[in-house]
């Protein structure tokens, strides 16, 4: 793998921690870590890893992600080296999968265009909110998407959005596909009021969401209530397995006060789940994604 990777001229690491590319901060390290730098690097250790038939992920921001303190003996691809953004002037914008989602939300707002600006709180890249269909106050990534390309086992697929299935944080891209570019359509707005906008979503996000180490909400919202406030009436803010704690200030996140490992994140998760299940007979889905070795 790592010969193929170097022949092709791509970046690669071995033994790489996945602890420092992911928001919670926990994880072992990944056998190889690859950073393509253009859609065309991504396509390229696609294909090597497809000849090879080697195991792997495609890693985004590490925003949402929990990784086994065992790591993963594969080959990650780490789209972070991946990360250019054009806006056009009839309010296209489109952004290589590796592109940081608030720094594009903020460019775009700058730029006096409207729509990505709900998601100006949001941590991860951008395939990693195309993936999961991102979202926040009513908005998801998916409302203005217009173009996606997606690298599978199938090649290069540009398809708009509807060929993909988005759904609440949900999409139908396969494990393992990467998200080469995504573009949205844009209106023109303000730049004043789009500047007043994020200031106040920014703000409200930090009034009811920690800071610190973790990976956004661990749950999905189950059809009827909240995670969040159905963890909080149980009292079980502020449990703690290791440096893991339950956030005093928004019960649907972990986060990590540092130090702590993956098995502290986990078994935390899982109690809150079981004490759910307990109490209400409602079974919370992880909207985190965990990776830990395959069975
Ligand atoms: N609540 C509590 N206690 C808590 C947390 C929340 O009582 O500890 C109550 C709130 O008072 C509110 C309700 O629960 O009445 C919902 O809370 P909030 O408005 O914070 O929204 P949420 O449903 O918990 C969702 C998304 C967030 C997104 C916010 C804001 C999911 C799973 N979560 O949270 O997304 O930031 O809305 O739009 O859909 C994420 O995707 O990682 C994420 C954090």
């Amino acid at each position: 793998m790592t010969q193929a990777l170097q022949q092709a001229g791509i970046a690669y690491r071995e033994g790489e921690p996945l602890s420092r590319h992911t928001t919670m901060g926990v994880g072992g390290a990944a056998a190889v870590m690859a950073f393509p730098r253009s859609p065309e690097e991504l396509r390229a250790t696609l294909e090597i890893r497809a000849d090879l038939q080697a195991p792997h992920r495609v890693l985004g921001g590490g925003s949402n992600l929990v990784v086994a303190d065992e790591g993963l003996d594969e080959l990650v691809v780490n789209t972070e080296s991946m990360r250019a953004v054009t806006i056009g002037e009839d309010g296209r914008v489109t952004a290589e999968g590796g592109a940081n989602l608030i720094r594009t939300v903020l460019q775009t707002t700058r730029a006096g265009w409207r729509g990505l600006e709900s998601a100006v709180g949001i941590p991860g890249s951008i395939g990693g909110a195309a993936v999961m269909n991102a979202g926040a106050y009513g908005f998801s990534i998916s409302d203005v998407m217009t173009e996606i390309t997606v690298y599978d086992e199938d090649g290069q697929r540009t398809e708009p959005p509807e060929g993909w299935r988005f759904r609440y944080r949900g999409s139908s891209i396969p494990e393992g596909a990467a998200v080469a570019s995504l573009t949205a359509q844009l209106e023109r707005g303000d730049t004043e009021d789009l500047a007043e906008e994020t200031r106040a979503i920014g703000n409200r996000r930090r009034a009811t969401q920690p800071g610190g180490r973790n990976a956004g909400c661990v749950f999905k919202n189950p059809p009827e209530g909240h995670a969040g406030r159905t963890i909080d009436a149980l009292g079980l803010k502020g449990r703690r397995r290791g440096k893991a704690v339950v956030s005093p200030r928004h019960a649907n996140f972990v986060v990590n006060e540092g130090g702590a490992t993956a098995a502290d994140v986990l078994g935390l998760i899982e109690e809150v789940r079981e004490r759910v299940r307990a109490a209400t007979g409602v079974e919370l889905e992880l909207e985190v994604k965990v990776w830990g070795p395959r069975s």
